[in-house]
């Protein structure tokens, strides 16, 4: 390797409670104004939050899973209003990713998908910091912001260096009370991140010291967090984990497990976590003929065949281990292959996939 880059632009803080001195790192990131975004089921910590800084102005919940593109102009529209001077995403990569997008538009005016594809963006966006209350997608510091386009019922990423948080704070206490099946979906987005990080085309030695870190304490914390929400120990290592996954991705990027997932959260709205759970076993089979020496080592990690292993901790978790069981019908899976092979994830895959061959991993997760 002759060249090899990486950065993390988040300013990233991690503690028990640090949730009650929000205050004092807004106020050292020097944001004033704040509007509150969360979704329905956050909305009493978000009300928490909002009466314990006086830098923060309003709540706005009206965001939902797999949101989509009108929720981000909607979601403009009422910063706009209100005056606010930045966005502060409580939530799940749901709502982190709404608040990103919203910063797009309130940056560059117009409407979201006028921004749509990568490196479109040539200036700093509105400032949004992130308080993740799941541990899985990592976006409270990636460069990407994926939204559903309800019309193409399609997902749509939108990838730039501006558009990871200025700040994160990591709290583990606010994913104790996180239910067992959302702790196991969203653990398994973080896991697949790591392992197609590391498996990525464009991994280097910086993501794969992430990925692989991250890889190894989420299979190993994972369970006991599904098993047991208070356990304080693993609800600190997934919290940290998965923002390092996510670090991995915004440099290594992604691949078909995450290409197929969001064809699925399009298509048919399945959650990502779910969908990525799934698949990962699958796609982990296809790619092994490009990455025998990667391979080795992700074995050595998960002591265990990287296969088996993913698919015995899903089942593990109780996570579905087929698209049929999660309103995905036989007929969507060419369509859902089409839709793959154009998603932005299916470029860093470690094995250059055809639409047939995506059809065939589908149908063999189906
Ligand atoms: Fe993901």
């Amino acid at each position: 390797m002759e060249f090899t880059e990486f950065r993390v632009t988040t300013r990233v803080v991690a503690g028990w409670d640090l949730a009650a001195s929000l205050d004092v790192e807004l106020s050292q990131a020097g944001l004033e104004r704040g509007l509150v975004v969360t979704d329905p089921g956050v909305r009493p910590l978000a009300e928490r939050l909002l009466s314990a800084s006086h830098r923060l102005i309003g709540l706005h919940d009206a965001i939902t899973p797999n949101s989509e593109v009108g929720q981000v102009e909607r979601l403009a529209e009422r910063a706009r209003d209100a005056g606010a001077g930045f966005l502060l995403a409580v939530g799940g990569g749901s709502v982190i990713d709404t608040a990103k997008a919203a910063a797009i538009v309130l940056t560059e005016g117009g409407r979201l998908l006028d921004h749509q594809g990568v490196n479109v963006l040539a200036r700093p966006l509105f400032p949004v910091a992130a308080v993740p209350t799941t541990a899985g997608t990592g976006s409270e510091v990636t460069c990407y912001a994926v939204i559903r386009d309800g019309d193409a019922a399609a997902k749509v990423i939108f990838t730039s260096e501006w558009l990871p948080p200025v700040l994160a704070i990591l709290d583990p206490a606010l994913t104790l009370g996180l239910p067992p099946a959302l702790t196991a979906s969203t653990g398994m987005d973080a896991l697949t991140h790591a392992v197609e990080a590391y498996l990525s085309n464009r991994a280097g030695p910086f993501s794969d010291a992430l990925a692989l870190a991250a890889l190894e304490t989420i299979y190993r914390h994972l369970p006991p967090a599904v098993r047991d929400g208070s356990d304080r120990e693993a609800r600190w290592h997934l919290l940290i984990s998965s923002c390092q996954a996510g670090m991995a991705i915004s440099w290594a990027m992604l691949g078909c497990a995450h290409a197929l997932a969001h064809a699925c959260g399009g298509l048919r709205q399945v959650p990502h976590g779910v969908a990525n759970a799934i698949l990962l076993p699958h796609c982990l089979a296809y790619n092994r003929p490009a990455v025998e020496a990667r391979w080795w080592t992700l074995a050595d990690v998960m002591g265990a065949d990287p296969v088996k292993g993913v698919a015995a901790l899903a089942r593990r978790i109780g996570l579905p281990e087929r698209l049929r069981e999660v309103g995905v019908a036989e007929s969507d899976l060419g369509p859902l292959a089409e839709a793959a092979i154009l998603d932005g994830s299916i470029f860093t895959n470690p094995r250059e996939a055809t639409v047939e061959e995506l059809a065939q991993i589908l149908r063999a997760a189906y």
